[in-house]
């Protein structure tokens, strides 16, 4: 095994390698220094040496060689090191390996020889030929094929298992891998028989940052009305949509060249702009985004153009994204195309209208200002006095979070200007507008007893979680009994989801079979109703029809949420442990330690993946 790290690290230069991860990392006499990512500190004390292939950091002591690099930096273990970094270096691992048999490797190579498997038939097989159509009629090159190696699934319930039994992977890791689901309530003969997730579709592999295939998205070829247009890879051990970005392994080198990520929605318009030789490209897939994505997008640039239908249905959740991308500090702009066009629709139409949309793309304040301004009717010159009301409601607290001061006091004369009003009056109320917010999350600090600024993104992230956890039991409750039976409703930590989930499973059990879901909807707020239904359409974009996955998924949401409630609360009584050490409280320090136990034993008994 040594050989092999040996002749990995022979083959890579350990600052490309680093500067990956830290842009900033700049040469200073003969060796490297910035800032360590691994403590917080004022001057850069994070080192490398080209020559010795190592690194270290003066201030907290960290160091070793690329593996340890990369093990620290993604949170990952060996195996997974070693795999990236021979990727990377073209070294190639033999399968028998034994530390390479770890579950994560397999779902690893069923994904690629999955790959593999509906790449063939889309170029080569006769089944293959409709799908090679449809890509003609979308305009898309066999070369581009090729290189995001699309694929096409027939319309077959076994194809691929079979080929993978035949491989010799088990079914539960072929299940687990999200390539195939298990059935349940086929007859007696078909029970637990496993078959092919995705059928009759076009392939989009779907990569992590290292360029391993981790899950798949997959189109209908038709548009249909009861059918899923995308049928995606559930969260698996190696899949979470939350922390993947499509096509980041083939752009991010025009990333960073260009500096801006410019973020689609569709994997579609990623292909298009891609063949269109604008490669500085990602999609979210249909998703708000999270603070992981961020944080990987961060690693190659700081701007960030959005190309996103701002008024769709999805908005909130869009704005959430904006609000997470902005307290990480990243420089948002906002691309305009002609109304009701995607990406992928512009550059058929002529790619010049793409490129010169990126280039005139908007900042996010300018687009603030017009999204409320162009729509408010004038009379004469002046805004009515309620208009002046309600722009200020909306633009106030957007610039309140601005954390550049001259950037905020330019949209605050402009305010002024706009609304006509004296400056002073819009400064005196963002001053109340600021202390509001920081005794809300002052307030919020106490409830915690905590004074860890991450506290508020985790929120944000969890209320993503509730919100899909919720938005799958609306939308497939009559198949959900035994779930919304016992369903933990206090991990609901927001009060207006807590209020309508409340809402609706007292009445779900209170009716039983006979639950009426639009007889229920009559019986709550408007807004309430509202909510409800963008959870479901929230939903929907994962699933369309119910199949067993889905409880698998939510069971797994819900695991997922404790541990970040039960997370937090570690987080807490570390703080309190530490101030209570400090003051030498031996009763407190005990009653913590218990309380640390407690929560920790709760964490083990979650069977989170
Ligand atoms: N999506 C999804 N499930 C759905 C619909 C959409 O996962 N039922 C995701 C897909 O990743 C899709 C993205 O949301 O790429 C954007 O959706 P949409 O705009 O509807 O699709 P397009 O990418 O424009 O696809 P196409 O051009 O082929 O219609
Ligand atoms: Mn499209």
């Amino acid at each position: 095994m040594d050989n092999i790290t040996d002749e990995i690290k022979s083959r890579l230069d350990i600052i490309e390698i680093i500067q990956e991860y830290l842009p900033q990392l700049k040469q200073a006499g003969t060796n490297w220094k910035t800032f360590c990512p691994f403590h917080n500190e004022k001057t850069p004390s994070f080192t490398v040496s080209r020559e010795k292939q190592i690194w270290h950091c003066f201030g907290c002591s960290e160091g070793g060689d690329i593996f340890s690099f990369i093990m620290k930096i993604e949170g990952i273990e060996f195996v997974d090191a070693l795999r990236i970094l021979a990727k990377k270096s073209n070294v190639i691992l033999k399968k028998q390996d034994p530390q390479l048999t770890n579950q994560r490797a397999k779902l690893l190579e069923i994904c690629q020889l999955s790959t593999d498997f509906y790449h063939q038939i889309l170029i080569k097989s006769p089944q293959g030929q409709i799908a090679r159509e449809y890509l003609k009629k979308r305009k898309i090159f066999s070369s581009i094929a090729k290189n995001f190696q699309l694929g096409f699934a027939t319309d077959s319930w076994e194809n691929l298992t079979n080929f993978l039994l035949s491989k010799k992977f088990k079914e539960n890791e072929i299940i687990e891998s999200g390539i195939a689901i298990k059935s349940v309530n086929l007859s007696a003969k078909n029970k637990n028989k496993i078959y092919d997730r995705f059928r009759n579709r076009l392939m989009f592999p779907i990569y992590d940052v290292h360029g391993n295939v981790i899950g798949f998205s997959g189109r209908i070829l038709e548009d249909k009305k009861n059918e899923a247009k995308y049928i995606n890879t559930p969260q698996t051990l190696i899949y979470n949509k939350s922390q993947i970005l499509y096509g980041l392994d083939k752009a991010k080198q025009e990333i960073k060249k260009e500096n801006l990520a410019v973020l689609v929605e569709g994997n579609m318009d990623v292909i298009s702009s891609h063949q269109a030789g604008i490669k500085n490209v990602i999609a979210c897939s249909g998703t708000a985004l999270t603070l992981e994505q961020i944080k990987l997008l961060k690693r190659y640039s700081s701007n960030l153009a959005l190309s996103f239908d701002l008024d769709s249905a999805g908005q909130k959740a869009t704005k959430r994204g904006i609000d997470i991308a902005w307290q990480q500090e990243l420089n948002i702009k906002i691309i305009k195309l002609p109304k009701g066009k995607d990406p992928d629709e512009c550059i058929k139409k002529d790619a010049n209208i793409w490129q010169k949309a990126i280039k005139d793309s908007q900042s996010i304040m300018e687009y603030y200002f017009d999204s409320v301004f162009l729509n408010l009717p004038r009379t004469g010159y002046d805004l009515s006095i309620e208009n002046k009301k309600n722009a200020t409601k909306i633009l106030l607290p957007i610039i309140s979070k601005l954390t550049n001061k001259i950037e905020q006091e330019h949209w605050l004369q402009k305010l002024g200007e706009f609304l006509n009003i004296d400056e002073q009056i819009l400064r005196d109320s963002l001053i109340k507008e600021n202390t509001n917010f920081n005794s809300k999350s002052m307030s919020k600090e106490k409830n915690n007893l905590s004074t860890n600024k991450q506290i508020p993104l985790i929120d944000e992230q969890n209320l993503l979680l509730e919100e899909k956890i919720i938005g799958m039991i609306f939308k497939f409750h009559k198949n959900l009994k035994e779930i919304i039976l016992k369903f933990p409703i206090n991990i609901l930590q927001n009060k207006k989801l807590l209020e309508l989930a409340k809402n609706f499973i007292k009445d779900y059990i209170k009716n039983e079979e006979k639950f009426n879901e639009d007889q229920w909807i009559k019986s709550i707020s408007k807004e309430m109703a509202n909510y409800f239904n963008t959870l479901i359409f929230a939903a929907e974009k994962d699933f369309l029809n119910f199949d067993s996955s889905i409880e698998y998924e939510i069971q797994k949401n819900i695991n997922i949420l404790k541990k970040n409630i039960l997370d937090q609360k570690l987080k807490i009584i570390e703080e309190k442990f530490k101030k209570a050490e400090k003051e030498k409280d031996c009763e407190k320090i005990n009653f913590l330690e218990k309380k640390f136990k407690e929560i920790i034993e709760q964490l083990n008994e979650i069977n989170y993946l």
